[in-house]
């Protein structure tokens, strides 16, 4: 295979972006497109590439090695499933999944088929700044973390956004609000720096300021095994709206905001000053240094398409593979069931539990 012939299911917003990069980058072609609407295949139709409106049919005939999937948040699982039982490559949008028990699914499939490519959408891992941010955790350069705040309210969305697609906003639709829609770039950074926490405790609002059923404010504490402790805050209804992400560790304080970081390193770690200093209210030393890093790519979906092609091709690693979408994914499932409980709950969560509160959410859904 010289290069991947991708099919892309659902070519709304994101999967148009998907097809004109899968059209135009070196290692794949555009081989097939499939939507429910007719009319979202229109553009297209000088491409050369195949045209499908039932998903059932474009399984059966569409001439492809691999598809991306950019539907609404229900079918990423099940449309993964079928694509993997034809021994087809899975890129998948985010989240990979609606809900724990799913995403079980999905690893499941990929734990049984390491012969199949499955990437996850997680475009942001591919974003300098937060590499770096990676790399000096990872590095000890900021030593053991003490404790993060990330404040993710510049999401600001209007009540025209949410009544632009029908299945946006609703538990039958969509299956939860911020966090499962504008948050799992998030959460997953948040797994892929932090860890797994142990403990969630949440208290969040359904339609606080929009005319929806599912979460448009979210305040989150979370507790990890290593004793760290995190504020989490996302909202869709304010603005301007701030995206701050505050880690404190013993070798200082790293800031990452309006697109800065900003490391005020301890002279003296943190813990060797608190026990050892004679002054009673004195502070270390520190320098404060911005850290650079590479621009943020032109488009950051690129990166992730191309990546699972030459997997594919290559066999290189993938930036971001399908079943580490499940942790970011139980994160918020977390969250929301904290909120559902009105107690913390304690990670790993029960999935089944998960879903039966999911379906009473869906069964007392008007919509
Ligand atoms: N990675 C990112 O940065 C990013 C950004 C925006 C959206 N997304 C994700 O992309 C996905 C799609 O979002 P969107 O904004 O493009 O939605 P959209 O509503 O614009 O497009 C979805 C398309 O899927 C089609 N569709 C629905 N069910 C289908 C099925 N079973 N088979 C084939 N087509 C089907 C719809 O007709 C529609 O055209 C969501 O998972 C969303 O969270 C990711």
């Amino acid at each position: 295979m010289e290069k991947v012939r991708i099919g892309i299911l659902g070519v709304g917003v994101m999967g148009s972006s998907h097809a004109d990069n899968a059209s135009t980058l070196g290692n794949c072609t555009l081989a097939a497109l499939c939507d429910l609407k007719k009319s979202a295949l229109e553009r297209w139709k000088d491409s050369g590439a195949e045209f499908y409106t039932n998903p059932d049919v474009f399984f059966k005939k569409a001439n492809v090695d691999a598809v991306i999937i950019a539907t609404p948040h229900y079918s990423h699982v099940p449309l993964a499933l079928e694509a993997v039982k034809r021994g087809i490559h899975v890129l998948v949008e985010k989240p990979v999944a609606v809900e724990k028990q799913d995403a079980e699914r999905l690893v499941k499939a990929a734990q049984e088929h390491p012969e199949l490519v499955m990437s996850a959408m997680f475009c942001c891992r591919t974003i300098p700044m937060f590499g770096k941010v990676k790399q000096l955790i990872d590095s000890g350069e900021l030593g053991k973390i003490l404790r993060f705040n990330w404040i993710i309210t510049d999401w600001f969305r209007t009540q025209a956004y949410y009544d632009s697609g029908t299945w946006r906003a609703t538990w039958r639709g969509e299956g939860g609000g911020v966090l499962l829609n504008q948050c799992p770039h998030q959460l997953d950074l948040m797994q892929w720096f932090f860890g797994m926490p142990s403990r969630v405790t949440t208290q969040l609002t359904f339609g606080k300021y929009h005319r929806i059923e599912v979460e448009d404010e979210v305040t989150a504490i979370l507790e990890y095994p290593d004793g760290k402790t995190a504020v989490f805050v996302a909202s869709t209804g304010e603005t301007p709206g701030t995206n701050r992400l505050e880690i404190a560790g013993e070798q200082g304080k790293l800031v990452l905001e309006n697109g800065k970081l900003t490391f005020f390193r301890n002279e003296i770690p943190v813990s060797k000053f608190r026990n050892e200093s004679r002054t009673t209210c004195g502070v270390p030393p520190v320098w404060t240094a911005d850290i650079p890093f590479g621009p943020t790519p032109p488009s950051i979906h690129r990166i992730i398409i191309e990546n699972f092609a030459d997997a594919i091709l290559k066999g290189v690693p993938l930036i971001a593979p399908a079943a580490e979408g499940i942790r970011g994914l139980e994160i918020g499932n977390a969250m929301l069931l904290s909120h559902l409980k009105g107690q913390s709950v304690t990670l790993p969560i029960d999935s089944a539990e998960y879903n039966a509160r999911l379906q009473q959410l869906i069964k007392n859904s008007s919509k």
